[in-house]
């Protein structure tokens, strides 16, 4: 078992209105700037731009992040505004997370507030690139429903590519199961102001919390 560096995980509060650009940069490159190889261990497949898997190799080797959807975004997933306005509204339709490495932001998450069958929506998951696989997604992810867990959400859910099954597998690790579903990466859009140009299709994936 791996041991990773402890991160702080925390809620935005307003004073984080200072650090909207910083908090951009985190999402956009982990989206859409990463690069990289990465070789792991316990799946034996090489991942290269999130393009090819092989299996392999046996060793671990993080030359920058290692999975990415930056093959199907090619645009900026998020923009200022969308940050402040995540800020700003924060404990009101969504409850927005930070992981931190001292002063500086790694990593972002979001959920929704749940709707009428009582699923919340967990979005906007991104680790900087340098800062991926030390264990920061991980730990951020398990605060989020830690805390979804502690306000009474019962259940999780998210959407993920069909095509990127390295976080498929991630996602699984961490106790969701794929729903039969799919759907359209257009609804995954469905409230903000960029639109892609691209039909991938997605899986939606569902974690029981109580
Ligand atoms: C997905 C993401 C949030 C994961 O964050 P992270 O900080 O790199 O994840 P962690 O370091 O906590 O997790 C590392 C785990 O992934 C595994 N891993 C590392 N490289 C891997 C690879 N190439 N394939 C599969 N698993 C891999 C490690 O074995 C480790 O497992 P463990 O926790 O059981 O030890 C991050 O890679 C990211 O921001 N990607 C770009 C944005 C994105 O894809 N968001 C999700 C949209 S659906």
């Amino acid at each position: 078992m791996v041991q990773y560096t402890t991160y702080e995980c925390r809620e935005v509060t307003n004073e984080d209105l200072k650090r909207i650009d910083a908090i951009v940069t985190v999402v956009n490159q982990a989206y859409t700037e990463s690069e990289g190889i990465s070789i792991c261990k316990e799946n034996k497949f090489i991942l290269i731009r999130g393009y090819i898997y092989i299996q392999i190799l046996n060793i671990v080797l993080c030359t920058d992040g290692w999975t990415t959807p930056k093959h199907i975004y090619g645009e900026p997933r998020t923009n200022p505004k969308e940050i402040e306005d995540l800020i700003v509204r924060n404990g009101t339709t969504h409850a927005f997370y930070l992981a931190l490495d001292g002063d500086l932001i790694v990593g972002t998450v979001l959920h929704e507030k749940p709707n009428d069958k009582g699923e919340a929506y967990i979005s906007l998951l991104s680790v900087v690139p340098n800062y991926q696989s030390k264990g920061v997604g991980g730990q951020l992810f398990r605060f989020l429903l830690n805390d979804m867990k502690k306000k009474g959400i019962p259940t999780a859910s998210l959407s993920t590519f069909a095509s990127r099954l390295e976080v498929l597998s991630w996602y699984k690790k961490l106790g969701f199961v794929e729903e039969p579903e799919r759907v359209d990466f257009g609804w995954h859009y469905r409230d903000s102001e960029i639109k892609p140009d691209c039909d991938a299709e997605l899986i939606i994936m569902k974690k029981p919390l109580v």
